[in-house]
C-alpha cells in the first residue's frame, strides 16, 4: 500500500514543482519585477507570462520623463497608464522609473527659449512640478521610485557625471529630486539608481554620495542596483562586495534592471554593439550559471534584497538585442536552461569563463561607428555643453592642420590654446602631454557624451609640437592627428598657426620633388633610405649641376622628420619661387641617433653615421644626382642632435662640406677649426628660449676670429621645429654663395 502511494504522489509533486513561478520561489525572499513596454501588456499570452511569473513591474521607457513630459505643459500618458492600469487589474505593485536622468529626460526643464541654460531655480521649479505630478497620478500602484538615475561617472577625476545637471547645479538636482518626491508621497520608497555598482570604484562613489547625501538629511532610502551584467562578470565576490556596502548606509536594496549578456560589455550606457554570440549549449551553461550565483548573492542579503526585477520580458523585447541571449526566457518567451537555475536555486555548474581577447575585427567595426543599427545611439557632441565658456579664451577654434582628413580634434585657436577631445568611454583617466612647463600636461574631463576633452591652461608656443596620450598609464598616439617620428616613434602632432607661417606654407609655385633613395651601405651592411629634395628647376636643363645640403634630424626623429614636419621642401620651393636663394638638392637620411639613449651623449662620436655619410651616401648622391660634387658646393647641417654630428664630422672631414650649419646644436668657436680656409660659411641659431647668448657669443668669437659666421635667434621659440624652420629658411639664403 504505502509503495501506491509513493507513485501516485510523484507526478502531483512534479506538476506541483512546474507550476511554481519566480514569484513563488521567491515569495518569502524578494518581489520578482519585470520591466514593460506598451506592446508587451497588450498581448494576451505576455499578460498570462508576467502575471504568473512577476508580483513587480517597471515600464521600461513609458516613465521617462521624455516619455512622459516632452515639452512644457504637454503630457502623454497613454503608454504608463496603460501598464498601470494593466498593474492595478491585477494587483501587481509597480516601481517608478525614473524622475530625473540625464537620458531620456525632459531636456527643456533645463533651457530657456534661446537654449542657455535656465536659472537653476527655474530648473527646480519646473523638475518639482514634474515630480509631483506624476508621483501624484500613480501613488496608489507605484511603491518605490528610481528618483535619480546614473549621476556618478564612469572614470575621470570627478565622482559625478558631469551631465547638463550637474553642470547647472552641481550635485544639488540630486537633493532637490529626492526632497520633491518625498513631499509628493510620503510613502513611496525613494532610489538612487546606477549601473556598473560592482565596480569597486564606481561602488565607492555612489555609497560616499549616498551617505553624503542622507547625513544632510536628503531622503535617500535605497540604492538601485541596474544588474546589467555579463557572463564573464561580476563575480560572485564582487556583488557580495557591492551590497555589503551599500547596506551600511540604506535599508533597502532592488536589482532593477537585471540582465545578462553574452558578449563581454557590461553597463548601463546607451552606447553598445548588439551583436551576441552564437547560442551554442556551453553559451546557455554560462548564462545559467552566472544567473545562478547572482541569485545567490541576492539570496544571501535578502535581509535588505526587496526586489529583483529583469529587464524586459524576454530576449525578444531586450534593449540589448536577441542576440545577446540576456533573460531567462527566450525570444518566443520559453524558459531557458538560465531559467531553471534560478528557479531551482541550481549552483553554478562550471567556473566562470574567460573573458575574450577583443576581436580586432569587431574593434575595426566599432572604430567605422557601426554601433547597431537600431539600438540607441551615442548622443551627438556638442561642444557647448563640453567645452563651457572660460574667460579670456576666445571661441574661435579650428581643427589643427596636422589633424587626420577631417577630423576634428585637436583645435587650436587664434591666441595658440589647444583643444583635445578623445574617445575612451571606459578609461580612468586620460591626460595630453602637451601642457605648460613643468605642469605634466593637460589633463583631460570625462564629459557626457563618454569623451574626454580639455584646453590647455594657456597659450602654447608658436609652430610644431610633438605629443602623445596617456590613458589610464598607456602611452597612446591622438588618433585625431598625422603621426610624426618623433620621440624614436611616430607620434602625434599639432600645429599652432605661427605669425610667419607664410614662409612654408604650401602655395601655388612650382615645387620640386622629395624622392626616396635606396642605397647599398657596406659598412653597416644594410640598405639605407635617404629623401632627397631636388629644386623645381633640376633636370630641366640636362647639364645644370647643384649644390648638395646635407640636413640632419635631430634625436628620437629620423630621415622623414625635415621634409614632413620640417616642411624643408617647402621653404626651399617658396624661396625659389621668390628668387632668395640659389637652388641646390638637400640630402635627409637617418643620422643613426637613436641608438643611444637621450642624456648618453658621452661616448657619441657619430663614426659609424660619419662612414655611412661620406663614405657611402655622398659618392652614391654624386653619381645618381647631377651635383657639382666638390667640398665648395658641399654643406652639412643639423638641429640638435644632428648639429653635434654636422660639428663632428666637418671637423673630422674638412675635405668633405664647406659650409657647416648647427640649428640648436651646439656652436664652434674658433680653436675648433684647424685651417681658417677650410670653411666658407659658418650658420648658427637658437630659440630665443633656449640660451640665445651662447650662440651670440661664438658667432661673435668666429666673426672676431675672421670667419664668415651667421648667427640667427628664433624669436619666442623653444627646442622645436619652428625654431628649425625658420632657421633652414635664414641659412638657406646664406649657402653656396
Ligand atoms: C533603456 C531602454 O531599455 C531602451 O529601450 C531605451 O532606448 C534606452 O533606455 N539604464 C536605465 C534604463 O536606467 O532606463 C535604460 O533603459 C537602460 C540602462
Amino acid at each position: 500500500m504505502k509503495k501506491i502511494v509513493f507513485v501516485l504522489l510523484l507526478p502531483v509533486l512534479a506538476l506541483q514543482v512546474s507550476a511554481q513561478s519566480l514569484k513563488d520561489v521567491f515569495a518569502k525572499d524578494f518581489l520578482m519585477g519585470v520591466s514593460l513596454s506598451g506592446r508587451n501588456v497588450r498581448n494576451v499570452a505576455e499578460q498570462d507570462l508576467i502575471r504568473k511569473e512577476f508580483n513587480s513591474v517597471t515600464c521600461e521607457n513609458a516613465m521617462k520623463p521624455a516619455s512622459l513630459h516632452p515639452s512644457p505643459n504637454v503630457w502623454r500618458w497613454e503608454e504608463a497608464d496603460r501598464i498601470a492600469n494593466f498593474c492595478r487589474e491585477n494587483g501587481i505593485k509597480m516601481r517608478g522609473h525614473c524622475l530625473v536622468w540625464h537620458n531620456q529626460f525632459s531636456d527643456w526643464m533645463l533651457y530657456d527659449e534661446n537654449g542657455n541654460f535656465v536659472d537653476k531655480e527655474v530648473f527646480y521649479a519646473r523638475l518639482k512640478d514634474h515630480i509631483q505630478t506624476v508621483m501624484n497620478r500613480y501613488k496608489d500602484v507605484i511603491y518605490a521610485w528610481d528618483v535619480v538615475n546614473e549621476a556618478m561617472s564612469d572614470g575621470g577625476t570627478n565622482p559625478y557625471r558631469e551631465s547638463k545637471l550637474y553642470q547647472l547645479c552641481g550635485d544639488e538636482f540630486i537633493a532637490k529630486a529626492f526632497q520633491f518626491a518625498r513631499e509628493a508621497d510620503p510613502k513611496a520608497v525613494l532610489f538612487y539608481n546606477d549601473y556598473n555598482e560592482c565596480d569597486r570604484r564606481k561602488s565607492r562613489n555612489i555609497y560616499n554620495m549616498v551617505l553624503k547625501m542622507r547625513s544632510n538629511g536628503v531622503p535617500i532610502d535605497g540604492i538601485g542596483m541596474q544588474g546589467h551584467y555579463n557572463i564573464y562578470g561580476p563575480t560572485e565576490k564582487e556583488v557580495d562586495d557591492a551590497l555589503n556596502l551599500y547596506k551600511t548606509v540604506v535599508k533597502h536594496i532592488h536589482v532593477t534592471e537585471l540582465d545578462i549578456r553574452v558578449n563581454a560589455e557590461m553597463g548601463g550606457q546607451l552606447r553598445f554593439s548588439r551583436e551576441g554570440a552564437a547560442v551554442t549549449d556551453s553559451v546557455k551553461q554560462h548564462l545559467a550559471d552566472q544567473y545562478a550565483r547572482v541569485f545567490n548573492v541576492f539570496r544571501k542579503h535578502k535581509d535588505v534584497v526587496d526586489c529583483v526585477t529583469f529587464w524586459n520580458l524576454g530576449d525578444r523585447d531586450s534593449w540589448l538585442g536577441a542576440a545577446n541571449y540576456p533573460l531567462p526566457f527566450d525570444s518566443e518567451y520559453k524558459p531557458k536552461l538560465a531559467y531553471e537555475y534560478i528557479k531551482d536555486m541550481k549552483p553554478a555548474k562550471w567556473a566562470m569563463p574567460d573573458k575574450p581577447k577583443p576581436d580586432p575585427n569587431r574593434q575595426r567595426q566599432q572604430r567605422r561607428g557601426g554601433f547597431g543599427g537600431f539600438g540607441p545611439q551615442k548622443p551627438p557632441f556638442k561642444p557647448e555643453l563640453a567645452f563651457p565658456e572660460m574667460p579670456g579664451i576666445k571661441e574661435d577654434f579650428v581643427p589643427s592642420e596636422m589633424n587626420q582628413p577631417g577630423q576634428q580634434y585637436p583645435q587650436v585657436n587664434s591666441q595658440g590654446y589647444a583643444r583635445f577631445r578623445v574617445e575612451a568611454p571606459e578609461a580612468q583617466e586620460v591626460v595630453v602631454s602637451l601642457g605648460l612647463g613643468g605642469q605634466g600636461g593637460t589633463k583631460l574631463k570625462k564629459t557626457y557624451d563618454g569623451s574626454w576633452v580639455g584646453t590647455t591652461a594657456g597659450p602654447m608656443d608658436e609652430g610644431f609640437h610633438y605629443y602623445h596620450l596617456t590613458v589610464d598609464g598607456g602611452t597612446l598616439n591622438d588618433p585625431g592627428t598625422n603621426n610624426y617620428y618623433g620621440s624614436t616613434r611616430w607620434e602625434s602632432g599639432i600645429e599652432i598657426p605661427a605669425h610667419d607661417r607664410d614662409f612654408y606654407a604650401m602655395k601655388n609655385v612650382p615645387h620640386g620633388f622629395v624622392q626616396q633613395v635606396l642605397f647599398w651601405s657596406e659598412s653597416t651592411k644594410q640598405c639605407r633610405r635617404a629623401f632627397v629634395y631636388t629644386p623645381p628647376s633640376y633636370g630641366k636643363n640636362a647639364k645644370e649641376r647643384f649644390p648638395v645640403l646635407y640636413l640632419q634630424h635631430g634625436w628620437g626623429e629620423d630621415e622623414t622628420a625635415w621634409s614632413n614636419q620640417g616642411h624643408a621642401n617647402l621653404i626651399m620651393d617658396n624661396l625659389i619661387a621668390e628668387g632668395k636663394v640659389k637652388p641646390f638638392i638637400i640630402v635627409m637620411t637617418y643620422g643613426m641617433t637613436n641608438e643611444i639613449q637621450f642624456g648618453g651623449l658621452g661616448g657619441f662620436t657619430a663614426e659609424g653615421f660619419e662612414k655611412v655619410l661620406v663614405d657611402e651616401l655622398v659618392p652614391y648622391i654624386d653619381s645618381h644626382f647631377m651635383t657639382k660634387a666638390d667640398k665648395w658646393n658641399r654643406a652639412m647641417a643639423g638641429l640638435s642632435m644632428g648639429g653635434m654630428e654636422t660639428k663632428t664630422i666637418t671637423l673630422r672631414r674638412p675635405e668633405v662640406f664647406g659650409s657647416y650649419g648647427l640649428l640648436s646644436g651646439g656652436q664652434y668657436e674658433p680653436a675648433d677649426i684647424k685651417d681658417k680656409k677650410q670653411v666658407k660659411l659658418i650658420f648658427q641659431s637658437c630659440g630665443s628660449k633656449e640660451q640665445p647668448d651662447r650662440i651670440k657669443q661664438s658667432t661673435e668669437n668666429l666673426k672676431a676670429a675672421g670667419f664668415n659666421a651667421h648667427g640667427y635667434i628664433s624669436e619666442g621659440t623653444a627646442h622645436e621645429f619652428l625654431t628649425w624652420r625658420r632657421s633652414l629658411y635664414q641659412m638657406a639664403q646664406l649657402l653656396f654663395k
